[in-house]
């Protein structure tokens, strides 16, 4: 039988950090990337990866179905956060990203490799020891499952596709817009042209007063409104645009309301929007929300999309909305609303008219 020295062991353990430390200190360990890794450094590193995403996930809260409404939003942002790296259909990775250890792979290959829940957690978190990024905002679930749903397309999408779906209007994307002209092709991207929005997870911004659409974009800029796809938009634009493209938007035709919202839900909504629920604690809405001579930092609601409205009143009640200076009251009012006042809510305001801004907006509409 193999005799064990145990005072032997016991000192080369305690030796052993020392000499590790030792060889750190003299350079013995290349940190160099271009010859790349030991075959088994990198297959031990991503079996640590996989196992890790595969043991979190678990404790990812999966919703029933994949928010594909917010597709378009979640292309938008991959064109400015996560193309410089992976690339994306019809743009492939540059020469200088394929020289980082580990590359970033191209999306559409490995997406099919990770469950939802896999991808979620890589997409919040990022990798570490990888260079790929966490989420800019941690309190915005949505956002991510949001990208999870667009990942989950990359692989059948089409060159022509991608560019209408992450650049609409705009053709390309200005890494950092300096004209005024630049900046708002930016905004075209997922706000369209006409401000009405090119998804139902994106606010109309025609029609809404200038100060909210201000305070609102200068609020993602400084992170009191938490969200990582403003949040990387605003920091990209020049402050000395943010009045003229709050004033360009704030000067388009406001939204009519949107047709076709026969349900059930119609009636209890508009009710809880004009009498609110006493016993419930729920003020009406229409007291700040209606009348367009009140505070200009009240912004308007009629002709939101419904999903847009749900998904706010949810990050209100939740304490995860953020605000642009008024917002407290907001949490007041969405703590006690339950999921179905919410959609009746939301069904309500989105077929709202909207009102005109002043008297001389009427003659312009
Ligand atoms: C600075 C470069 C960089 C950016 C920006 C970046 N990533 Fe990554 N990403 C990486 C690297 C590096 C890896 C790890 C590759 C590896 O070791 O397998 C990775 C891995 C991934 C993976 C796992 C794929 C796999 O099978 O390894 C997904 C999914 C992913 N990134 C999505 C995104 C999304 C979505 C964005 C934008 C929100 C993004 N990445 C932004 C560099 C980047
Ligand atoms: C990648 C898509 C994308 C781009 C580009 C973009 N937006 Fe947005 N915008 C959104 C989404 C999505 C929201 C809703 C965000 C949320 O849920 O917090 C939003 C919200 C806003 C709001 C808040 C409106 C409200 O009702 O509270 C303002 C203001 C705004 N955007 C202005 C702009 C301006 C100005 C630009 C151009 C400089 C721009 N956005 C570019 C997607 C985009
Ligand atoms: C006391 C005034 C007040 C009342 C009452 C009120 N709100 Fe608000 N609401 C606000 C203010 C102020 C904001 C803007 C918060 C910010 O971003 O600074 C807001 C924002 C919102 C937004 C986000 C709009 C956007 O474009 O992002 C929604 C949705 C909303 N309110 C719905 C409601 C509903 C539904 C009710 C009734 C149950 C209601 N509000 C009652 C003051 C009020």
């Amino acid at each position: 039988m193999m005799h064990v020295d145990w005072k032997h062991v016991a000192v080369t353990l305690a030796i052993l950090p020392f000499a590790v430390v030792f060889a750190a200190w003299i350079g013995f360990f290349n940190v160099g990337a271009s010859s790349g890794h030991w075959k088994i450094t990198d297959w031990f590193l991503h079996f640590a990866m996989q196992s890790a995403i595969r043991t979190y996930a678990l404790a990812v809260d999966v919703p029933r179905e994949l928010p594909h409404h917010a597709v378009q939003t979640a292309a938008g942002h991959f064109a400015r956060g996560c193309a410089i790296c992976h690339g994306a259909p019809g743009e492939p990775r540059s020469p200088a990203v394929l020289r980082m250890l580990p590359q970033p792979p191209d999306l559409a290959e490995r997406v099919s490799g990770w469950s939802d829940a896999e991808l979620f957690r890589i997409v919040k978190h990022g990798v570490r020891f990888t260079g790929m990024p966490a989420w800019p905002s941690q309190k915005r679930d949505d956002e991510v499952w949001a990208m999870v749903a667009f990942l989950r397309r990359l692989p059948a999408l089409g060159p022509e596709a991608y560019r209408d779906l992450a650049y609409g209007p705009a053709g390309s994307l200005v890494d950092r817009p300096a004209t005024f002209q630049q900046a708002l092709a930016e905004c075209t991207r997922c706000h369209g042209v006409d401000g009405r929005g090119r998804s139902t997870a994106t606010p109309v911004i025609a029609g809404q007063r200038e100060s909210y659409l201000l305070q609102s974009f200068a609020a993602y800029a400084e992170d009191r409104r938490p969200g990582g796809v403003m949040g990387v938009v605003a920091k990209a634009i020049d402050r000395r645009h943010w009045r003229d493209l709050a004033a360009h938007f704030a000067s388009l035709p406001a939204s009519r309301g949107r047709a076709g919202a026969a349900t059930a839900l119609l009636e209890p909504g508009k009710k809880l929007a004009t009498e609110g629920d006493a016993s419930r604690r729920i003020p009406a809405c229409l007291v700040c929300h209606a009348s367009r001579d009140r505070n200009p930092a009240f912004p308007s609601l009629a002709g939101q999309p419904a999903p847009y409205i749900e998904q706010q009143l949810r990050l209100f009640r939740d304490g995860q909305r953020g605000d642009s200076g008024y917002g407290h009251v907001m949490r007041e009012v969405a703590r006690p609303l339950s999921d179905n006042d919410i959609a009746a809510l939301a069904t309500y305001f989105a077929t709202a008219e909207s009102r005109p801004a002043h008297p001389m907006a009427s003659a312009r509409d």
